[in-house]
């Protein structure tokens, strides 16, 4: 290969780029059982109170922080990034290598199968949307109400079937067994989960997979938060295709992928029309133009690709591979078990949960605390502690109805009050719906979970330090009085 030849930086395997500095790869820099190297980790951010503090980033379920080693590999590449599949150029060559090389990293890492088609997407919303779009005419899908948005809402033009919320694993594929029992012959899709951004809770995603088969559904797997903390592998887990978000496994440049079987993509028109997906294109007989299309993954991916965030991708899946899930998944169990019986030790703090004690769970937890507006509660942890969470419905409406058990729709003001966990508002409590998330992954240190639950103990007992307002629907500190000195 020409490139090999001319750029000394990039190994025969066209994989990575030997200026990647070894000395930071995660798996050599921290050793066995501490957290790997993100970028961001050394951040000082103010506090509203005074002086300043190392920032807790503990909001990894919307998106992670950059692997440190994912940021060297793609600036070590980012001078050789060119065009692909189009340039005749040295560059675009090198690019083009690396970028079906990323496609291959990530077929592995997904356990693709033999056939399988790894497409470049913007992210697990693009992902469904796509499949959603190739679907053959008539096919019934099945989804379970307590979605993400990203994986609830890319059927509508089908005909759907929403299942209601489980309250266990098995009474998931008990639902999911009767639904599709009564369902008429022809095309059928479900789509699951493997891990809520809600509860972290993990779906039986194999269970449901064999439940789908039996009845000649298949199943698509949306593995926004499952890939991130688990291994996930289409070949173990039954699955169809999967869905899955760069920028939550710690590959922040806009990709994502949609991986599986090929032959309902290959059959479907492309997702987006244009160069790059087409074969052939030529004015027909008719004085109109006739269209041959790609076959391959390329059929789905239209336009100039996002190289760059393949490629970052690609990364992150040798990075994770490299430090290896056995240990990444027995550090975040740790870390569980320390965030769980820190929150138990606050009565004030209902976590949320669908399927109850024991269930298993990735880093994701969310709560409600009696007397606390979800809002205000989120933003005294970041103005006052420096700790980054997430409040309000993380796209889950229906579920957060179900686990809050309440059908408001307000997100609540600061400081009013409210009804009590777990009760549904009465008069004169704030008919809010929402709760504070936790989330957590390879890049978290055990200090940023030993404050995040000393400052919620702290926050329950004595309350806020500061005010706050609300403004445009969320909790605000209110600006220091210059008249306070
Ligand atoms: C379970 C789940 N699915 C899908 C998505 C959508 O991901 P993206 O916004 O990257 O498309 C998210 C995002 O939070 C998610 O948590």
């Amino acid at each position: 290969m020409p490139f090999n030849a001319t750029f000394a930086p990039v190994d025969p395997s066209c994989t990575r780029a030997a200026a990647s500095a070894p000395e930071t790869s995660p798996a050599s820099a921290e050793g066995a059982g501490g957290p790997l190297p993100v970028l961001g980790r050394d951040v000082r951010v103010p506090l509203v109170t005074g002086g300043e503090v190392t920032y807790a980033a503990l909001d990894y379920a919307a998106s992670a922080p950059a692997l440190q080693r994912v940021w060297d590999d793609v600036a070590a590449y980012a001078p050789y990034y060119g065009s692909v599949h189009r340039g005749a150029g040295h560059l675009s060559q090198l690019s083009t290598e690396l970028f079906e090389d990323s496609r291959r990293t990530v077929a592995e890492f997904l356990g693709c199968r033999e056939g399988d088609q790894v497409v470049f997407t913007r992210a697990t919303t693009d992902s469904l949307n796509l499949l959603s779009a190739a679907l053959p005419q008539g096919t019934k899908v099945f989804v379970f109400e307590t979605e993400h948005h990203a994986s609830l809402l890319p059927w509508r033009a089908h005909d759907v079937t929403y299942l209601d919320a489980p309250r266990s694993p098995e009474a998931a594929v008990a639902t999911l067994e009767s639904a599709l029992h009564g369902a008429p012959a022809g095309p059928k899709l479900v789509c699951v989960t493997g891990a809520s951004n809600v509860t972290g809770e993990v779906w039986p995603v194999r269970e449901l997979a064999r439940a789908a088969h039996r009845h000649g559904a298949r199943l698509v797997l949306d593995a926004a938060q499952l890939a991130p903390h688990r291994p996930v592998s289409l070949a173990e887990l039954e699955a169809d295709w999967v869905a899955l978000s760069g920028h939550k496994l710690y590959a922040p440049f806009g990709a994502g992928v949609l991986a599986g079987r090929a032959d309902w993509l290959v059959q479907a028109e492309p997702y987006l029309a244009g160069g790059g997906a087409s074969r052939r294109v030529a004015r027909s007989a008719d004085g109109g133009v006739e269209v041959e299309w790609h076959t391959t993954a390329a059929r789905h991916e239209a336009g100039s690709p996002n190289v760059i965030g393949a490629y970052a991708l690609a990364a992150a899946c040798r990075a994770l591979t490299e430090a290896g899930f056995d240990g990444l998944v027995a550090r975040e169990e740790e870390l569980l078990a320390r965030l769980r019986a820190g929150l138990a030790d606050v009565p004030q703090v209902r976590v949320l949960s669908l399927f109850g004690e024991g269930a298993d769970q990735v880093g994701v937890v969310s709560f409600v605390v009696e007397g606390w507006n979800s809002s205000h509660f989120a933003a005294a942890l970041s103005a006052e502690y420096g700790i980054g969470v997430r409040d309000g419905l993380f796209c889950a409406h229906p579920l957060l109805r179900t686990l809050l058990g309440r059908e408001g729709d307000a997100p609540g003001e600061c400081g009013a009050p409210e009804a009590a966990p777990g009760s549904p508002s009465s008069a004169g409590e704030a008919p809010t719906l929402n709760a504070v998330r936790v989330s957590f992954g390879a890049g978290t240190p055990d200090e940023h979970v030993d404050r995040f639950t000393a400052a919620v103990r702290e926050l329950v007992r004595n309350g806020a330090r500061w005010n706050y307002r609300t403004q445009e629907g969320r909790c605000v500190p209110e600006a220091p009085d210059p008249a306070a000195g």
